[in-house]
């Protein structure tokens, strides 16, 4: 990085660059293969995430979007019931719910993890409610032990959204390895980010994992006996490859973007108006964005004079899923998302980040 140019907020070459030669063997030994959709490095792949995450079974799918739809048809969510979530994700996770016929319903969330807050949920649940979708954001995991307290009490089924998160953990579990089952992503830009779309669910229960297998291939276990609709939703062999060697290096990975956030940590203590991000005792959180809180209604002021000085910076997520129009009309309340929309900047981290990069970014910010 030019020491004058455009910071971005991403930058996934140097990445690509250090692993240039193990990536080069991976794809073209997929490429010798003649193996593209599902196969072997696929199969491995899902052992080797099982072994990582510590879960009996894992699926490869087309994209975390699909992880979740079918995830929450496989622990059995129907049309016309209810599933509490987070109003303060991507849209994907409440999309995912309502493409299985469910209605989403939003709790507010933490002021300082900005993860869903438990305390809420008790007054959420309704003889409608069949599961909790809580959501990692940005790798902080959720409180997760009084989610599954209040699911335990109330039969609910839990399906952590981990898109954001592999690699995360919580009090030792890893993330999309404590509820009835994980949904991962593998969007380019995510800790463990393929060259494409892809994605994962992850569970300890062999009828989820039976299903969802039958549901990403057209709802089939044996070829050309369809039992119910499914999907087209099977990881392919370049992305699996990719993605194995890619996990050899997740958790150096996470541990470099740890590093990046402390420093951010230490240069912006004592900057008035400023709050970063927490991590939570217990808790062990892998960046996959690094979005702190901009006080006393500057955040546009600040993001366009960072933008003057060449910074990147974005907003993760200027409406939460509860305002938009979609979703509008179901009238709910989310006031602390609501206000964090309004102060939320997220600023430029990967795992190789350099130090005089990030100096740059805290000296536009100043
Ligand atoms: C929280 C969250 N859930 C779900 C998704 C959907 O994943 P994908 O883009 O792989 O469909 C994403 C990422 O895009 C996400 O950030």
């Amino acid at each position: 990085m030019k020491a004058t140019g455009t910071i971005p907020l991403y930058d996934p070459r140097p990445e690509v660059e250090e692993l240039w030669d193990e990536l080069n063997e991976a794809i073209q030994g997929v490429l010798r293969g003649g193996q593209f959709i599902l196969g072997p490095n696929v199969e491995a792949f899902e052992e080797e995430v099982a072994t990582y995450l510590g879960v009996k079974y894992a699926i490869g799918v087309n994209s975390g979007t699909d992880a979740l739809v079918i995830g929450l048809r496989a622990l059995g969510i129907r049309p016309g019931d209810e599933v509490i979530t987070t109003p303060f994700t991507f849209f994907a996770t409440a999309e995912a719910i309502s493409n299985v016929g469910a209605d989403p319903v939003f709790v507010d969330v933490e002021p300082d993890t900005f993860n869903i807050d438990p305390n809420l949920i008790p007054e959420a649940i309704t003889d409608r409610t069949r599961a909790i979708l809580p959501v990692h954001l940005f790798g902080h995991p959720c409180d997760m032990d009084p989610i599954l307290k209040i699911a335990a009490e109330h039969g609910l089924k839990v399906l952590e959204d981990t898109a954001q998160a592999f690699g995360a953990a919580s009090k030792g579990r890893k993330a999309g390895a404590i509820g009835d089952a994980g949904a991962f992503s593998f969007f380019p830009t995510k800790n463990l980010g393929g060259f494409g779309d892809g994605g994962m669910l992850t569970t300890n229960d062999a009828e989820v994992a039976r299903v969802a297998r039958m549901l990403r291939a057209h709802g089939s276990e044996a070829k050309y006996h369809n039992e119910v609709l499914g999907y087209n939703s099977r990881l392919d062999e370049m992305q699996a490859a990719i993605l194995r060697v890619k996990l050899h290096h997740l958790d150096a990975n996470n541990d470099a973007r740890r590093d990046a956030a402390e420093r951010y940590r230490r240069a912006f203590a004592g900057f008035p108006g400023i709050v970063v991000p927490t991590e939570r005792e217990g808790e062990h959180h892998v960046y996959h964005q690094y979005s702190l809180l901009v006080r006393d209604g500057r955040r546009d002021a600040v993001r366009a004079a960072a933008a003057d000085a060449g910074v990147s910076t974005t907003v993760y997520y200027p409406t939460p899923v509860h305002k938009l129009p979609v979703y509008a009309h179901l009238g709910a309340r989310a006031p602390v998302a609501e206000r964090i929309a309004t102060e939320i900047v997220c600023l430029p981290l990967w795992a190789r980040i350099e130090p005089s990069v990030q100096e740059r970014v805290v000296s536009a910010f100043r």
